[in-house]
């Protein structure tokens, strides 16, 4: 018989990823007390009240049962909605639009529809951690396109030129920026988008941040004109504007043909995103406007805060117009990220994440979050304030 020890139980694929650099923090600050978290990336509040409702009152009604694979049509007709109210693009909720278990399932369901094996995707790094992963599982391969502070994080649309091989299937385009806070400028994005064209290529953008802009109109891919609509898989969520991370809605849109790729999928994972929270996505979506404003404004609140305070004390900090981070550059304590975050975490009891863990282009950067409440981010601030004392 064979020894238990010879069978190789994961595949090399599995094996090979990488844990996120983020739960090992978390981890660490578990074990502590008195810690103030800047590591976390959802909001501290919770679902606005007519939104929590929604969802109680549909497992009242006995809405109990699997929905349609894509998900209420009622409720990727109020996706519909929203888009063409927001940007104008026009998507078809019957056959261009899906439901998913957050940005997390569509980002799976996107990749493994698209990638062959070996197939490459383009990704600007420093970004969300899941992007690699997510393209490594579907059998293809990350290539990272590290962007610059100097350049306000931005695209570089040279550097992704650059990039393109004949097994280039699609650039990954993801902004407002996690963890930068960077936004997307317009001609940037044309710039990149017509590069997707002459190449015949793919573009997948996440935009789950798109409704936390400060002072900022987000532009949103597909609206930049009907050839680039055409190639783009746009990915969008409830879980960062409504404060619904534990509801699990998200959805993605494009081109019928694509996402019957993706339903395909879906229906043999998921079969349906959950019932109740589709049912409080509808509420959200229709009438959660005021909610998203009232925490717009609280996030920018603690944004002026959290910038002024970090670059008053060295760390260098580009001006985040959108999601909820700001990314400092930690060069001032003479430290590199994974032992600025360490040291602050064991000395000070708060919590950062090392840019590192978000690719390349992160290190000698932290990831602080801010979606926090504000006296918390003061006290964080003055706590950091003692660390660079001793090592600025
Ligand atoms: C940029 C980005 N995309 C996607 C996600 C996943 O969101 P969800 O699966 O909750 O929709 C996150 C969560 O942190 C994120 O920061």
């Amino acid at each position: 018989m064979q020894e238990i020890s010879d069978v190789r139980y994961l595949s090399r694929r599995v094996a090979g990823l990488k844990p996120s650099g983020i739960r090992k923090f978390f981890d660490i600050a578990a074990t502590m007390k008195d810690v103030i978290s800047l590591g976390i990336g959802e909001p501290d509040f919770t679902t606005p009240r007519p939104i929590l409702e929604a969802g109680i009152r549909s497992l009242q009604a006995g809405e109990t049962h699997y929905t349609s694979n894509s998900g209420k049509l009622e409720v990727r007709q109020a996706v519909a909605d929203n888009l063409v109210k927001l940007y104008g693009v026009k998507y078809d909720p019957v056959n261009e639009i899906i439901l998913t278990v957050g940005v997390s399932e569509a980002l799976y369901l996107t990749f493994t529809a698209i990638l062959d094996p070996g197939d490459e995707v383009i990704i600007p790094t420093p970004c969300f951690v899941s992007y690699q992963a997510e393209v490594i599982l579907a059998g293809g391969v990350p290539v990272e396109i590290p962007s610059r502070f100097e350049d306000r994080f931005q695209l570089d649309p040279e550097r992704i030129r650059a990039a393109i091989t004949p097994k280039t299937k699609a650039i990954f385009v993801g902004y407002p920026c996690n963890p930068t806070g960077a936004v997307a400028e317009r001609e940037t994005l044309q710039q990149v988008a017509e590069m997707a064209i002459e190449h015949n290529l793919l573009i997948v953008s996440d935009e789950i941040y798109d409704r936390l802009v400060y002072n900022f109109q987000h532009v949103c891919i597909p609206s930049l004109g009907d050839e680039i609509k055409k190639r783009t898989i746009l990915l969008g969520g409830l879980s960062k504007a409504y404060a619904m991370t534990g509801w699990r809605i998200g959805y993605a849109c494009g081109p019928a043909e694509i996402i019957k790729g993706l339903v395909r999928i879906h229906q043999y994972t998921i079969m349906s995103a959950p019932t109740t929270a589709q049912d409080a996505a509808l509420e959200a979506l229709r009438n959660g406007e005021p909610h998203v404003q009232e925490m717009v404004a609280e996030y920018d609140r603690r944004r002026r805060l959290i910038v002024e305070g970090l670059n008053s004390l060295g760390l260098v900090t580009f001006e985040p117009r959108g999601a909820f981070y700001a990314f400092p550059r930690i060069a001032a304590s003479g430290m590199d990220d994974e032992v600025f975050a360490e040291k602050l975490l064991q000395e000070e009891h708060v919590a950062v994440v090392p840019g590192n863990a978000f690719g390349l282009g992160g290190e000698g950067f932290v990831r602080c979050s801010y979606a926090t409440a504000y006296e918390k981010i003061e006290e964080a601030l003055h706590r950091m304030e003692k660390f660079m004392t001793r090592y600025g």
